[in-house]
């Protein structure tokens, strides 16, 4: 980790350049790589000795982004994947198996729910799910023998819920277990979850990180923080030979990277969820800028999200940067500086009005996305989960004229002259 303010970070990590090389990150448009010798090749394949052999495994544009991204949350390894939803399975997968437990926070991302709630399942590894708000003896009573990880979201989507870490953190390092974040929301810039307990960090890197709805990715940070070997019976894959590379036991070989070594050398080796290199490109030109958007967007959110409250059309706003809002206190504890971009709210004329006012809009685009440079809404009711009708809706916690909206970074009267006039229409 480098000494470095984050905003130093955002640019200069990740990537140094030697004498005469070029000043920005190349891409390694590259399969492949060359060697003299097949004895040197031979160790690569050993992890004997460092260096890139296929870029299914590994690639240097790949590295300097994932090393940036470990720096800016202050981790000791990390590694690019091919989406969140990739880095969120790997996450979990590089540390289970069938017949394992997990523990979650109830409040997540619809694609994350799906994966651990019935795709994981499928493999023999099964999800108990607690209210964030639970209290600790409830959260404790979630834990059995074989639970090994507790997940939960920074800042939920769309549910836009702030975890709880201290009291995460405490229940799983009680039972001996790491505590997995999604970090997506907040972003390093906002939220730093290794000081708040976390073991590991996941992004969605398709959101603030990339910024402009470019390239869908992912990233795994780890803080290097969990004691594997303290809890080896637990976690044998690393801490017990792997026969797949000649015997080798990855916490004693690669002592704080074991986790990411581990991810990569086995589940990236198999199941090839890399980032393009192109990609990885484009993310970092988005980290580059990532402390100036986040910022603006905060700011912007919280314009929208308080002229929103006082309009009289509009039913409710969740926004946890709000004052008075179910989840100021905690993100004032665990985010001061900012929360988020994305805000949801609900219209008193209900489901038909929000259709109505959405359509209206003229700037503002209809899209399923959020964390762009670009305002964008979507009305859960009539995309994500229109197969549901309004009780089914409620019953899966989503409010049927719920809006959710992802705050951009134009000028802010620009953002909600547009959605004054679209409310004029309902
Ligand atoms: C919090 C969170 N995690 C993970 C994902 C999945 O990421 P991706 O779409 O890059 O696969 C998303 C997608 O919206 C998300 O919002």
């Amino acid at each position: 980790m480098s000494d470095y303010k984050i905003e130093t970070k955002c640019i200069q990590s990740g990537y140094k350049p030697g004498n005469g090389e070029p000043r920005v990150l190349p891409i390694y448009q590259s399969t492949t790589f060359k060697y003299n010798s097949s004895d040197q090749m031979g160790r690569l394949f050993d992890l004997e000795e460092s260096g890139y052999f296929y870029t299914r495994l590994q690639n240097p544009t790949n590295d300097a982004v994932a090393a940036k991204i470990c720096d800016l949350e202050g981790g000791v390894a990390a590694m690019l994947t091919s989406s969140g939803q990739a880095a969120n399975f790997y996450a979990i997968m590089n540390i289970v198996e069938a017949g394992d437990h997990i523990v979650c926070a109830s409040a997540l991302y619809g694609g994350t729910y799906n994966l651990y709630a019935h795709t994981i399942k499928k493999m023999g590894v099964e999800a108990t799910f607690v209210e964030p708000d639970c209290s600790e003896e409830d959260l404790n009573a979630a834990f059995r023998d074989n639970t090994k990880v507790v997940f939960g979201e920074s800042i939920a989507n769309p549910a836009l819920v702030v975890l709880d870490f201290e009291k995460f953190a405490k229940a799983a390092h009680a039972h001996g277990v790491p505590f997995i974040v999604d970090n997506t929301f907040a972003t390093p810039i906002n939220c730093r979850p290794f000081a708040w307990g976390a073991d590991i960090v996941t992004h969605s890197t398709t959101k603030y990180m990339d910024g402009h709805a470019t390239c869908v990715g992912g990233v795994i940070v780890d803080s290097g923080n969990f004691d594997w070997e303290a809890y080896g019976d637990k976690f044998a894959g690393l801490t017990t030979p792997d026969e797949t590379y000649h015997g080798i036991v990855y916490t004693q070989k690669f002592g704080k990277a074991a986790y990411i070594t581990k991810a990569t050398s086995q589940l990236m080796r198999d199941l090839g969820s890399i980032q393009a290199p192109q990609n990885a490109f484009l993310l970092n030109l988005g980290l580059e800028t990532l402390h100036l958007r986040v910022p603006r967007h905060c700011e912007n959110a919280l314009k929208v999200a308080k002229y929103l409250q006082g309009h009289e059309k509009v039913a409710w706003v969740n926004y946890p940067g709000l004052e008075g809002d179910s989840q100021y206190e905690l993100a004032q504890k665990y985010m001061p500086n900012g929360t988020c971009g994305v805000l949801t709210f609900g219209l008193k004329g209900g489901r038909d009005s929000a259709v109505k006012m959405m359509d209206s809009l003229k700037m503002v685009a209809i899209v399923t996305h959020v964390a762009d440079a670009r305002s964008c809404v979507l009305h859960p009711a009539s995309h994500t989960h229109r197969q549901m009708n309004d009780q089914e809706l409620m019953e899966a916690g989503v409010q049927p004229d719920l809006i959710r909206f992802s705050v951009g970074i134009e000028n802010a009267d620009d953002i909600i002259a547009d959605v004054e006039q679209a409310l004029e229409q309902v």
